[in-house]
């Protein structure tokens, strides 16, 4: 029969250790540069030799506000931290937080931006792990840096960001595969399951398909960060003509219209497009004229791409293996698209 001395010694314990991590946590977090003083400054590197070449360290300042998110999406992302951050309450009744957290879709949609908002809303540095310096071609070696890596991750609180997983975790069936690379990746899963959940582990990747049943199962939240919808483009819009303190001459459901299909950072690329339109015509142009300038010349492009069958980087992001929490995927070809652009051109075909 278990001795209640001990289970209660073992809570004890577990309390002191989330006190210890509390308080190493709100230390670094008060020593870590405030967002606006470091955007130039070179990040203070804490890291021990033999970690520091296995990891790039990633300044994470990026809130979940600063992103804009599916209601679905935002809500696995809220749970995840909310969790995490209260795990010391859920230790007190034996219950682990989830801690391993697979981010799954098409490119430019956010996947690396939420390890930064996860990473620095929970007061965590962001260590990036670098397949190149970890992956040597002797796999002992291989195996040598993942356990350092683990280990130290396991002591100090991190959140471990495995950006573009495919490139390691790939399918160890597949027969382009060499034995050599399966084996690393076996070896890599067998150090991840090491990792007490004072640390997060979040993988990236744009191809589901390719990865292994393993790898998969691995992780406890499995979320699709797809492209946005009609909604997530009208927020963006609506934040943006806040930033420019103007109104940009655009409805935003044009807006969210000749932007349909697109990605995030596509998106975000017009709104820079703007400013620096705007900002070079020095006065010479309103918010709106630079607007309605640079949507015009967006409709051109999307155009000549209809003409020449170029849909450009339509990447729907393949198929979620069973188990992800999906959002609502909006791919759709650009030449569904946008048909107030044909109606400006004045000739709708
Ligand atoms: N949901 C979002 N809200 C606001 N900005 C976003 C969002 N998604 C992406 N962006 C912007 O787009 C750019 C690219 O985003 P990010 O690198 O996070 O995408 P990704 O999914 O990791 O892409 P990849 O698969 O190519 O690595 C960033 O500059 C980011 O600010
Ligand atoms: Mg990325």
């Amino acid at each position: 029969m278990a001795n209640p001395n001990i289970r209660g010694d073992r809570q004890a314990l577990k309390r002191t250790m989330d006190a210890i991590i509390e308080a190493s946590r709100a230390s670094k977090q008060e020593s870590r540069p405030s967002p606006q003083s470091s955007l130039f400054a070179p990040v203070p590197s804490e890291l021990p030799n033999g970690i520091s070449e296995l990891v790039f360290d990633v300044p994470a300042h990026k809130r979940l506000s600063d992103l804009v998110l599916s209601a679905n999406l935002k809500e696995s992302i809220e749970e995840f931290i909310y969790e995490f951050s209260h795990a010391s309450l859920l230790r007190e009744h034996s219950v682990e937080p989830r801690h391993t957290l697979l981010l799954i879709g098409p490119p430019g949609n956010g996947k690396t931006s939420l390890a930064e908002v996860i990473a620095s809303e929970l007061s965590l540095p962001l260590l990036s792990v670098r397949y190149d310096a970890i992956v040597d071609s002797f796999l002992g070696e291989t195996a040598n840096r993942f356990r350092r890596l683990i280990d130290y991750v396991a002591a100090n609180p991190s959140v471990l960001f495995f950006d573009e997983f495919d490139a390691v975790g790939k399918d160890r069936g597949d027969s382009q595969e060499t034995g050599e690379i399966k084996r690393v990746v076996s070896s890599l899963l067998v150090q991840l399951d090491r990792l007490p959940s004072h640390s997060v582990v979040i993988c990236a990747t744009n191809h589901p398909e390719l990865l292994d049943k393993a790898v998969w199962r691995r992780f406890e939240v499995r979320v699709e960060v797809p492209l946005p919808g009609p909604s997530e483009l009208k927020e963006w819009f609506q934040k943006f003509e806040r930033s420019l303190g103007a109104s940009a001459g655009i409805d935003a459901q044009e807006f969210a219209d000749c932007m349909a299909g697109e990605s995030m950072s596509e998106v975000e690329a017009f709104t820079l497009d703007v400013r620096r339109r705007l900002i070079l015509s020095r006065g010479k142009l309103t918010p709106a004229s630079a607007a309605r300038e640079i949507l015009g010349r967006w409709q051109r492009r999307l155009r000549k791409d209809l003409q020449s069958g170029n849909y450009g980087s339509e990447i729907s992001g393949g198929k979620a293996p069973e188990g992800a929490e999906t959002g609502k995927t909006n791919a759709r070809p650009r030449a569904r698209r946008n048909l107030r652009a044909e109606k400006d051109a004045g000739g709708a075909k």
